[in-house]
Parts: C-alpha cells; structure tokens; sequence
C-alpha cells in the first residue's frame, strides 16, 4: 500500500505533483479563468468584505500565512492569520463584514471547528479550504473548497499543505477578479504560473541527490535554524515544523532580519542554517543575513531559483527550484524542505510515518 516508498510520507511527498494537478484542473477552464463550482460568493458579498481571517493549526496555519500574502495584495483587505486554539479563546473582531477561511487537512481538527462555529456565531461568511469530503469542518462551513490530494496517512503533513497553498492562490485570485482589484494582465500571468507548477514540482522530485549527500552533513545536528522573510519566512516555519516533528531534531525558524537581536548568539562553527531565499523584493536583505551567519561559521544551505546561481559563492549548498514568480516560491521551495526533513529522520532512525506522541487529527482540545 505504500506502493514501493518505504514510508507513507516520502511516497505523498512524490505524490504532489499529481495532487497539485488535481486541485488545480478543475478549476482552471481551458481560457485559463478559475471557476470555483462548490463556491457561492457573489461579487456583492466579495464587495462586502473588510477583512479576512484565516485561522488552522500546524501545517495548515503555515499555508494561511503564506495566503495572507497574496490576499492583501490583491483584494487590498487587512488579513489576520491566527492559530485557532489562539482565536477561540481571544475576543476577535469579527462580524458580518469578514471573510473567515478555516483551513484543516482531516476537516476534524477540534479547536479550528471550535474556531469556525465561533465565527459563524459572530455573523462571519465561513469558507473552509479541507481534504476530506463530508468531514465535519466541511458540513458547518458556508462554502467548501476541496483540496484533491487523496487520502493523507503520514502524521507530518506534505502534499496536504501545497495543495492548500495552490487552492489558496486560486481563491484569492478568484475573488480579486470579481472584485476588480487585480489586472487582466497580472491575473493571466498567475494562472499561467500555477498551471505550470505541477511539472516543476515533478523536476525537483526527479532529483534529489544533492538533497541526501546534505542530509549526511546536518543530521547529527541537535539544533537546525530556518531562515527568510516574507513569504520566505512562512515557508521557513513549516520546513522547521517538519523537522523537528518527525526527526526530534530541535530546530527554529525565524524572520532572517531577527537574527541580530538574539539569535544569532547560538550560531557556531558548523550550525546548520537552512536559508530560504525567493523573494527579489528582500533578496539582498537575505543576503546580508546569510553572509552574517557565515561569518559565525554556519553551515548553511540556500533554496532559490535556478536563476540565482551566484549564491554559490555566500553559501554551503543550494538547492535550486526551477524559476517560478515570486507569489508561488512557497509551493516549490517546500518540497526539498519536506525531504531534507525525511532523509534526516531516515538518519536518525525515527518512526517517521506515526511520530512519537503526536496524532494525525487532533479532535481533542
Ligand atoms: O487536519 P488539520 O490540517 O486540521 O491538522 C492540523 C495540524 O494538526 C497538522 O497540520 C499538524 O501540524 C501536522 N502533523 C504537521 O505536519
């Protein structure tokens, strides 16, 4: 049943590409328009809204961050990306004028379904982005967007979260469109770019050498540290979630123009720092704190566009993900994360599939 993989959670990394595909086919017509059947929102209700939250656990709330992005660029509304057992017992402020979007992989997890009922109650619209059909997430929610990744087994989450991250762009396009706040020209150019990364995220399964020779080099680490900003960030905290939940390796991610003011006291000859940096508008910025790290003799690994091979010179490794515009590094860059994560687990001879103490779906509090 794990079709020749030797864990449920390398074989559902390799099966992104088929899941992306199979989020974004049917929603992408042939004239390249996105067509949500399963939503309901009307350019009026879209109008209505003056502020979105996006509220999930875990890998899920790392897919609302990295949405956060794109909603606020495009439909030029305020987002707020809370972790829900956070949101429930805050005094959020709500009302009938928000966008709530829950995402959540199993659709059963406790504390966003406590969250999305609590919004409803306050008069929220209730959009809930799950992989599960007719789970109960999807039963209390207003509108459901399934994402079509197929049965999840492995407790760390994988093609769950970058097919949340596709579903997510192709909401947020779908509703700047009706609400005319994003260009004919800009909305054609993204969609182009999502269709196209089903085979990108193929060529980055397609060899991963480089990946496990870095593996050999960190995996002995007691302490990993994530790096980037932006989107880069976002991207940053999942790798680092992914890591430590399955490998018990500790490890941090934090916004890279942080360091300074703390954590660059623990970096030392041989720390690993994996930096992920994607985003042109911070790319020098990101630079600056690589070299910084290296110069407290980090080992540091890059991910970046094949473009950016002069990093070459700043860094230990680079693991490259074919060229992609920036609004959609995040469903790319996480890949090689995902199995850096899986080959240093391997390593360290954990259970990678059912990790100690955790549980695929939290449905207690
Ligand atoms: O089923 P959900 O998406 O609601 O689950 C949320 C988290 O429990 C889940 O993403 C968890 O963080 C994963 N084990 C991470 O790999």
């Amino acid at each position: 049943e794990k079709g020749g993989y030797d864990h449920f959670m390398l074989k559902e990394i390799y099966e992104q590409p088929k899941a992306i595909k199979d989020t974004i086919s049917p929603r992408v017509t042939k004239d390249g328009k996105i067509k949500l059947d399963d939503v309901s929102l009307t350019k009026e209700d879209i109008d209505k809204f003056n502020k979105v939250y996006v509220v999930a656990c875990g890998t899920a709330y790392h897919a609302g961050l990295i949405s956060k992005t794109l909603i606020e660029r495009y439909l030029n509304i305020p987002v707020v990306v809370d972790i829900a057992s956070e949101f429930r017992y805050g005094e959020p402020l709500i009302d009938e004028n928000t966008l709530m979007i829950v995402v959540s992989q199993s659709g059963e997890t406790a504390d966003t379904l406590a969250a999305l009922k609590l919004a409803k109650e306050k008069g929220a619209r209730v959009l809930a982005v799950t992989n599960v059909v007719g789970s109960s997430i999807s039963r209390e929610a207003d509108d459901v967007l399934y994402t079509w990744a197929g049965p999840e087994i492995a407790v760390a989450s994988t093609k769950a979260h970058t097919t949340q991250l596709v579903l997510l762009a192709l909401v947020s396009l779908y509703m700047a469109e009706k609400k005319g706040t994003i260009s004919k020209e800009k909305y054609d150019e993204i969609i182009k770019e999502i269709v196209e990364l089903p085979r990108k995220a193929q060529s980055i399964l397609d060899n991963t050498d480089l990946i496990e020779e870095i593996t050999e080099k960190i995996y002995k680490n007691e302490h990993v540290f994530y790096i980037g900003r932006g989107m880069d960030y976002d991207v940053s905290r999942e790798a680092s979630l992914k890591l430590k939940e399955i490998s018990y390796a500790h490890s941090e991610a934090l916004p890279a123009g942080e360091l300074k003011h703390g954590t660059l006291a623990l970096i030392e000859d041989g720390t690993p720092v994996i930096a992920t940096i994607t985003q042109s508008k911070t790319y020098e910025k990101a630079l600056s704190n690589i070299k910084e790290v290296k110069a407290r003799g980090a080992y540091v690994i890059a991910v970046t566009q094949e473009e950016h091979k002069e990093i070459e010179k700043y860094v230990d490794s680079v693991l490259y993900i074919p060229d992609v515009i920036d609004e959609l590094t995040s469903v790319l860059a996480v890949i090689p994360l995902q199995l850096l994560a899986y080959y240093v687990a391997v390593n360290r001879g954990c259970s990678i599939d059912k990790p100690r103490n955790l549980a695929k779906s939290v449905t207690v509090e």
